[in-house]
Order: structure tokens, then sequence, then C-alpha cells
């Protein structure tokens, strides 16, 4: 039995749970609840990362102190978790006294093994609230283009980054006064002493995606930097041992939270743990923090660099989900994608997003859509349509005809032991967090059994006198295989694995109780166990998130002198785009894709001498037959994409609905486009 500690990046105490965090929540609930199937021993905690200036200032707005704002997020996000099944062990705060003592333990060994400098650091300072404003707090004219009211750290018109001090006429956001220019001494954490350390330490074997380690390799070229870990009165946070009036930067004592959160559990809930046996240097228990793809600097780096440098062990991986969109676009509240956790429940079934999100789930940090149209569909056809139909079907006549009793003996002996040996491939994939193949399986396996069941047809036998020993047979066996699926999704749907575990009154419903086949047993009269998801219901959350806009602060109009771009997406330059290769390609042969309802796959003439093989979803807008001898653009430089169904060499353009970008009539293929 494994011993692990997992851990789920904090939230920050100002705002509310949204469809975006719950990715990473339900992601790492999911493994937890697989492990603990699996008979591992799994500690899962979480807290919220309580300080910070965005934080101080949310509480002054509020007119309540810091304290309770704290307290009052904390209330709502443990609320919001618990509606997801969320199954924390222990949810903390980083405002502990616990964290305050280890942040500063660990700060202290640090300084004492040499890892600590202080200097002078020049900063904008607003004299009317007396205090250091950070890039965001600070607005004024872009010293490149002169657009007016761009942020202290870059131009959101230009693209040009600069120093908040460069901006012509800053002003501070709080108070709208002139900030002047200030010093005063910071505090550094010298993550240049690690940088071997790490370098060795991103590279072990399981601490971290391929891709992350690939991407942190450009960082340690560009060279790490000491770290500014200190922040001036006012903040609210921990203070800085031996320095008054520094306190330590929120990104400091919010991973520590990590372990100060486990130690409040031991301390109020589980006495039998040792705090050691987790974290002491030499622990041989694991330790996994989920988080998501923003914050791996934070994780990768300083972290392990801290905990190095206070001699404690480090985690033994890190697990990163990529980012969500809803219906294809960033999260926005006009278009009702902004979704809060709390809006979600007061519509939906969470166990439908928890499916929705292992079906997309993998151990690839890639990003996720939340589409809603899909979403609707998948769960009505794979929750509803499969597996629930199984055991509606088959519990109907067990209930009526035979006393609620299953057959004494199993008909399908066969049948039912390739459900149970699937358990082994589905276990390993949940162990890989590979959860979209876990499902597809499960699937499989579901499609299986309604096949058994359409062959054998119970309600028709059940209209010719004589069968009824056929009848139960073969409904005890869709019973049979029924509970081998629940078992299997129990760590996705919790609250429909404890329905069928109280419907087919089984004590034990963990992956090892499976084998121990269903004969001669009573169950309980069936209930259904999930509603469809309903459109209009989807429709309203929609709407209601729309409303919550009213609690958002209105964007100024920004005057500007320059043209804006069209699109608010992340500005490039000329080098960046002429990196793209656009040709110009003609469709020589188009088709469906088995297994896909969105691909086609298409055969280009880019001019080369080989034709190229190229998937895309637009299986929507056209019929293959309407693509024969088409011109398209294609991306012709893009690094080839494995997918399920084959290699894509490429992209074609589209526009946003699906419909393909077609050059005009007398361009040749291989013609270049720009
Ligand atoms: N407080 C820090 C984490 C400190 S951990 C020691 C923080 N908080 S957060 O509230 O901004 O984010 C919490 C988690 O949600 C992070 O893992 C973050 O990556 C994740 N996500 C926030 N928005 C997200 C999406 N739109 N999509 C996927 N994950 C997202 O960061
Ligand atoms: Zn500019």
């Amino acid at each position: 039995m494994r011993k692990i500690l997992v851990t789920n990046a904090l939230p920050y105490a100002n705002g509310p749970i949204h469809m975006g965090h719950l990715l990473g929540y339900i992601q790492a609930d999911i493994w937890v609840r697989a492990m603990r199937a699996m008979g591992h021993d799994v500690t899962y905690v979480c807290a919220d990362d309580a300080h910070g200036t965005a934080i101080m200032l949310r509480a002054q707005a509020n007119g309540i102190t810091p304290e309770e704002q704290i307290a009052n997020v904390q209330k709502e996000h443990e609320r919001d978790f618990a509606g997801f099944g969320i199954s924390f062990d222990h949810y903390d705060s980083t405002h502990s006294k616990t964290n305050q003592r280890l942040a500063q333990e660990i700060y202290i060994k640090n300084r004492e093994a040499g890892h600590i400098a202080v200097r002078p650091v020049s900063q904008l300072f607003d004299p009317e609230k007396q205090m250091f404003l950070s890039d965001r707090f600070i607005k004024g004219t872009c010293p490149k283009c002169e657009a007016e009211d761009q942020y202290g750290d870059s131009c959101e018109v230009c693209g040009t980054t600069y120093n908040a001090i460069e901006l012509i006429n800053p002003r501070s956001t709080l108070s709208g006064a002139t900030p002047i220019e200030k010093s005063s001494d910071h505090y550094f954490f010298k993550l240049p002493d690690f940088g071997k350390y790490l370098q060795t330490w991103t590279r072990d074997e399981g601490r971290l995606p391929v891709s992350i380690a690939n991407k942190l390799d450009e960082w340690f070229e560009a060279g790490l930097n000491d770290w500014d870990i200190s922040r001036d009165a006012p903040y609210f946070g921990f203070e800085i041992p031996d320095a008054p009036n520094k306190y330590f930067y929120v990104w400091v004592d919010a991973p520590i939270g990590y372990m100060a959160s486990f130690e409040n559990y031991i301390k109020t809930k589980r006495p039998d743990l040792n705090f050691d046996d987790y974290w002491k240097k030499d622990s041989q228990n694991e330790v996994y923090h989920f988080i998501g793809k923003d914050i791996v600097y934070f994780h990768a780096l300083f972290w392990p660099a801290m905990l190095e440098g206070a001699n404690y062990r480090t985690p033994s991986g890190l697990f990163v989900n990529g980012f969500l969109t809803v219906n294809g676009q960033k999260m926005s509240k006009s278009r009702g994608t902004f979704i809060k956790a709390e809006t979600y429940l007061e519509h939906l079934n969470p166990e439908y997003l928890r499916y929705y999100f292992a079906s997309k789930l993998s151990d690839k940090v890639e990003d996720s859509d939340l589409n809603l149209d899909d979403f609707t569909q998948k769960v009505n056809s794979d929750l509803v349509g499969k597996v629930v139909n199984i055991a509606s079907r088959c519990a109907k006549f067990i209930n009526k005809d035979f006393n609620n009793t299953l057959s004494a003996t199993c008909a399908e002996p066969e049948l039912v032991q390739s459900f149970i040996d699937a358990g082994h491939s589905i276990a390993r994939a949940y162990e890989a967090r590979e959860f979209s193949t876990a499902i597809r399986e499960i699937m499989a396996l579901a499609d299986k059994a309604n096949q058994y069941i359409d062959e054998k047809k119970p309600w028709a036998l059940a209209k010719v006198e004589g069968n009824e020993q056929q009848v139960h047979e073969v409904c005890s066996v869709g019973i049979n295989l029924f509970r081998q699926l629940a078992i299997y999704l129990a760590p996705v749907l919790p609250e429909l694995a404890t329905q069928v575990q109280s419907f087919l009154k089984l004590e034990q419903f963990d992956f090892a109780s499976r084998t121990q086949l269903l004969t001669q047993y009573e169950i309980e009269a069936f209930k259904p166990l999930m509603q469809r998801v309903d459109k209009a219901k989807v429709e309203a959350m929609v709407d209601a998130s729309k409303d919550s806009l009213v609690t958002e602060a209105p964007k100024p109009v920004k005057k500007v002198k320059e043209k804006k771009p069209v699109q608010a997406a992340e500005i490039i330059n000329i080098d960046d785009f002429v990196k793209i290769d656009l040709r110009v390609a003609k469709v020589l042969s188009a088709s469906t894709v088995e297994g896909s309802d969105k691909l086609l796959q298409l055969t280009l003439d880019a001019g080369e001498a080989e034709p190229r093989n190229v998937f895309s979803g637009i299986r929507g807008s056209y019929a293959p037959e309407d693509l024969q001898n088409k011109l398209v653009v294609l991306v012709a430089n893009l690094a080839p994409r494995k997918m399920r169904f084959g290699i894509s060499n490429g992209m074609v353009l589209c526009s946003g609905n699906g419909l393909i970008v077609s050059p005009a009539g007398d361009a040749k293929p291989g013609d270049k486009v720009s």
C-alpha cells in the first residue's frame, strides 16, 4: 500500500470558484478516489490562498477586515467544492498560525544557509495611500506609442513591455495620485544557488510532464534570477522575521500552506499520522501537487529550491493541467460563459461535469474545451443512454417478477469475467491520469452490455410463457455487468456510485470487491439514477451567468490614437507572423473519419512531391464531396500532430463558424499566402 499526500493549487480568497478552476480540482479528486479504490492510503488537502495586496484591497472595498473577507470566501469555496464532490480530507487557510511558523522556519533555514540577500529596490509609491504600487495599480501613457491608460508593465495597444517608471504621466489607480519614485530594502531568495540542483531535479523520472521540463530548460538557458520575496507594509501576510514592516510575498507562504494544511489535519483529525513521515528529507511516502499550467514556475523552481534550502523533501511529482475554454473561447461574462461553480450547481448535476472533464483529460498539459452542446450530447448518450439504461432495463424484471433476487447461477460467466478482467487496464489508465482512455474503455464495455441485452431481448422473452428462467438469467447478468461499470465509474461519479451501492446492497465498492459475482442475491427496488441533461437548464445557467455581470466594474473606454487590432488576441510582431508558412492547397480527396463526428480527413496537393494528410474539424459544415478540388489555405509548417486516427500534417484555415477560407480562383497549389 502506497502512502500518498495529494494537494490541489490553493485558490485565491478574493473570488468565486469557476469552471476553469474546477478542471484541476475534479482531475485531482478523480485520481485520489481512484487510488483509494485501488487500496492506497491517500491524504488529500487544500486551503485558501489568503494573502496579498488584492485581498487586502478587496476587503477595504467591502468595508471589512481582511480576516472577515477571507473567512467569508473560504466558506463559499468549501461549499462549492463539496457541491462538486471534491473529497478533501482537510481544507485550511494559508492565514494560519501553523503556516506562519512553517514559513518563518523555512525562511530562517534558508537564511542561515546563505540563500537570502538584501538590497534596495526603487519602485513607484502612492503618496496618498502611503504604499508601494505593483504594476497592476499603475496606469499612464505608453512611452512608445503614447496610447493612454496603459498598465504599469506593458501596453495593450503596441505590445511594448516597460518599467512602470517609464510611463508618461503615471498615476495610482488606487488614489489617482501621481506616484513618486522611492527606494526601500527588499529581501531576495537566491534562486541561482539552486540552478544545478533544479536542472537535475526537473529531469528526474516522473517529476514533471516532459513538455514542462523542456520549457524549463529555456528558463535555465536564459539564466535564473534572484527572487524578490518581500513586500513593504501595508500588506496582508506574514511579517518576515528580523525585518520590521517587511512581509513575505504571497507566493512564499502559499505553497508552504500545503504543509501547514497537512499539519493542521493531523492535529485536528488524524493524530495517528506523522508530519515527518511525509516531509522529512528521505521520506519514502509520495507527495503530489496538482496545479494549472500558469503556476508551474512557482512550483517547479522556487518551491523545490526553498524546500531543498531548508532541508525538507521535495514533491515526488507535479501534475499539470491545461486551461479551460468554454464553447471554444476564453470564459466571458458577456457571453455567459464565465460560469461560477455556484451557478452551475443551481442548474445542473455536478456529476455531468465530472464525467465530461474525465472524458477529456489525459496526462498531457493540454487545454480543454467545455463545449456546452457536446457536453449535453455526451452525458446524455453515454451516461443516461448507455450506462444507467442497463440497470433500468434489467432491474424492472428482477424487482417485479423475481422477488428482487438475482438468479442462482451466472448464465454468462465468461462475459462477466471479461468485464472483471478489463478492470486491470482501466485501473492502470486511472493511475496514469489517462482518464479519457479509462472512460473510452468503460464505454466500450457499456456498449457490449447493451448489445447482450439487445440480443436477448428480455422484454420480448417475458411475453411468452415458459421463458421465466431465461428472463431471470439475462437480467441477472445485466445487473452484474452494470455493477462492474458502476465500480469503474465510481472515481468519476461518486454520487451515482453511492446510489448503486445501496441499490445493490453492497458493503464494498472498491476495485477489489468486483470479483465476487452476485448470484442468488437480493437487491433493492430500482430508483431512477440519473436524469438527462435538460438543454433548457443549460441555457438558464448561461443566462444566469450573464446576470453576474453587474458585479464587475465596467471597463473604462480607452481613448487610443492608434488603430486597435480587431481581436483582443495576443499581439505579435511581423517576425512572428512570417514564421507561419501559409500555402494554397487543393483538396484531392476528402472522407469522413470513423469514430469522429467532427473530423474530415483531407488529402491535399500543396505543390509538394507527396500529397499531405490533414485532419480538419469541419464535418459539421461540409460533406466530403463538397470539398473535392476546392482550394484551401494550409498552415504548411505546423509540427505534425499525432491524433487517434493518424498523423495530421498541417492545418486548414477556417472561420469561426467552420467555413473554409478559400483563395481566389487562379491560385495554384503551393503558392505562398501572405
Ligand atoms: N493562489 C494561486 C495558487 C497557489 S498554490 C500554492 C492561484 N490561485 S487561482 O485561484 O488563481 O487558481 C487556482 C487554480 O486554478 C490554479 O491551478 C490555476 O491554474 C487554476 N485555474 C484558474 N483558471 C483556470 C482555467 N481557466 N482553466 C484551468 N485552470 C485554471 O493560482
Ligand atoms: Zn504602446
